[in-house]
């Protein structure tokens, strides 16, 4: 059996700068692409001391988890981190068995519960994408306050093979993609989400928009039905409305 260090990461990863704990790989990235590196490359951690989620928030990001940013020339920047979504939730339902689900724009959901996140910078003609997946110890999930998360605990073995597993999804996906853009994935995307239908609770700039979900643009806008009409939404963020 290949020992951990020997388990290859796929080619479109590129060079892979790997570390035990950074600020942020995504800094790291930026530094990277800004120092000339060729693309692409990827930077791993296994901990971040100020990782970055989306929308100016903080990622917790304890030893353990999943953290990479991966850089790559980009032809096509219209919904990427929601094509990454696809690659990594296809990943995760085939490595763990369980049901992921995406909800819009690029969380990765189990059991309702966020387990993962992506994120995008463009830099020029290049993308540097961000993903955190939440496989580190439960003892460290339970800690964290509030929590909406979920985290399932590997090995670091596990871990490895579950970083090339990642890659190798998003090989096929990436190449289409810089194709033919997020049009050619609106079907799959869709049917790796909640179902049509599902109540959403929609905020935007501070203001809710409470409807179902009716669907997905071809450029990655959340279409929402709000009392008969059909709402679009570019930005924003969702959480799933239960009734009683
Ligand atoms: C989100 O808020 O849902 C997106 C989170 C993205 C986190 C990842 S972890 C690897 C990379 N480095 C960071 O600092 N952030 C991204």
């Amino acid at each position: 059996m290949a020992t951990e260090s020997e388990i290859k990461i796929p080619d479109i990863a590129g060079k892979v700068f790997e570390f035990s704990v950074l600020p942020s790989t995504q800094t790291k990235a930026v530094e990277l692409l800004e120092a000339g590196e060729s693309l692409p490359f990827s930077v791993i951690a296994n901990a971040q001391s100020n990782g970055a989620g989306r929308l100016g928030r903080n990622w917790f990001s304890p030893y353990g988890g999943i953290y990479i940013s991966w850089a790559a020339e980009a032809k096509i920047f219209d919904a990427e981190p929601m094509a990454i979504a696809i690659a990594v939730c296809r990943a995760i339902s085939e490595y763990t068995g369980k049901d992921a689900v995406i909800k819009w724009p690029n969380d990765i959901m189990i059991d309702g519960k966020k387990l993962a996140g992506i994120l995008a910078q463009k830099i020029d003609g290049n993308v540097i994408t961000g993903i955190g997946i939440n496989t580190f110890d439960s003892d460290a999930i339970s800690k964290y306050a509030g929590s909406k998360m979920v985290t399932i605990s590997l090995s670091s073995r596990q871990r490895r093979e579950f970083i090339v597993r990642i890659f190798e999804e998003i090989e096929p996906i990436w190449k289409k993609y810089q194709k033919l853009g997020f049009a050619a994935f609106v079907e799959q995307f869709i049917s790796l989400s909640f179902p049509q239908g599902t109540k959403f609770r929609v905020s935007k700039n501070d203001i809710n928009f409470l409807g179902t979900f009716a669907g997905i643009t071809e450029k990655g806008e959340l279409l929402l039905e709000v009392n008969g009409e059909t709402e679009k939404f570019s930005a924003g963020e969702i959480s799933i409305v239960m009734d009683n």
